[in-house]
């Protein structure tokens, strides 16, 4: 899976931070529990050193170290008898002062003996996604189980032969499916249809989806998208404060990228490339891609090209999204 590194090292920084909080408890807890039994800390400090003991009788020469192994280890179960009482005396769970990592697995560094992230990590990494994310999405209160089919009507639409309900059924599950068996061998959507009808409700309940099952996903209006190539190709003063070389990394290799709005953004020659670009090397390199638009397919094909166009017809599944502007449909109810 591609991963972001400025969104990896943020996630990592929290990892830490969050460790770090729980070593601070950790010896906040011991300080409580010393300050009111000195003999806790006593013991502890007597275990620490049979550990060290147990090491030399191994090594002891004259005499004989199995007994004197077996000696200090009763030794060790007695004070660790004695200090459990104590606590627990005290009215502390048993376990109040262990020490044991959060994660198992990578005992709370992170990464895994091979150098991969541990599991615990990627937690972050979808969490840090999430934060992103919703910066432009409305991810808390749009997803697959908000979604609702009130604002679509039952009246069949005779160019389409259907109703708005029954052709948003079909969408729904669509997407639903391709959230949830989001992988390699996912295909490619594209949103085509007028404003207000929720293709971009629909794309948030992807991209939530997407990122919480791992994968790194970027989305973005398509105005912005070019903006950044723009800063990027001709060093304009970018207002957005971002790397521009950067976002375009992000564009071109994260697993999905939900770009909308698209079909909005001024005209020219290089956009013209640029859309190439994007949707070229994301389909050579296997990566997917969620385009909306209220544009159909021909205006796109006459906007971006020839190439672009048989593109989209060979390799995106087109969802057309009809009905009354749910927008309106909300101010007047
Ligand atoms: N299925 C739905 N259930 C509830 N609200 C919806 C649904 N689809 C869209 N909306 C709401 O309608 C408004 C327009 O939807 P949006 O997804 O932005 O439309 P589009 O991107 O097609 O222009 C938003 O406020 C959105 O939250
Ligand atoms: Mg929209
Ligand atoms: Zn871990």
């Amino acid at each position: 899976m591609a991963r972001d590194a400025k969104i990896m090292a943020a996630a990592y920084r929290q990892q830490q931070q969050d460790r770090d909080a729980r070593r601070r408890e950790q010896e906040r807890r011991e300080q409580e529990v010393y300050h009111r039994i000195p003999r806790v800390e006593e013991i502890d400090r007597e275990l620490r050193g049979t550990a060290a003991k147990i090491v030399l009788a191994a090594f002891e020469e004259d005499g004989d170290p199995d007994a004197a192994l077996l000696k200090l280890q009763n030794m060790n179960l007695s004070l660790q008898r004695e200090r459990a009482e104590l606590l627990v005396g005290c009215g502390w769970p048993l376990d109040y002062l262990d020490d044991t990592p959060h994660c198992p697995q990578c005992r709370d560094s992170g990464y895994l003996r091979d150098g991969t992230p541990c599991r615990c990590l990627n937690v972050y990494y979808t969490q840090e996604q999430n934060r992103r994310l919703s910066k432009l999405l409305d991810l808390g209160s749009q997803s697959f189980e908000t979604f609702s089919y009130d604002w679509y009507s039952p009246n069949i639409w005779p160019e389409y032969g259907r109703s708005p309900l029954d052709n948003m059924r079909t969408v729904r599950a669509i997407c639903g499916e391709y959230a949830h068996t989001f992988g390699q061998r996912s295909g490619n959507l594209l949103f085509t249809g007028a404003p207000g009808l929720g293709k971009t409700f629909l794309s948030a309940c992807i991209a939530r989806e997407v990122s919480e099952r791992g994968f790194s996903v970027v989305y973005d209006t398509a105005n912005h998208v070019f903006q950044q190539f723009e800063s990027a190709k001709f060093g304009r003063e970018n207002p957005y404060e971002e790397d521009p070389d950067r976002e375009i990394n992000r564009y071109l290799n994260c697993d999905l990228l939900i770009m909308d709005d698209l079909g909005t953004e001024l005209m020219s020659n290089f956009i013209q490339s640029v859309f190439y670009r994007i949707v070229n090397d994301r389909l050579l390199s296997r990566r997917k891609t969620v385009l909306s638009t209220n544009l159909t397919v021909d205006s796109l094909g006459d906007r971006y090209g020839e190439a672009v166009r048989s593109r989209i017809q060979g390799e995106y599944q087109v969802l057309w999204f009809f009905g009354d502007d749910i927008r309106v449909l909300k101010r007047d109810r």
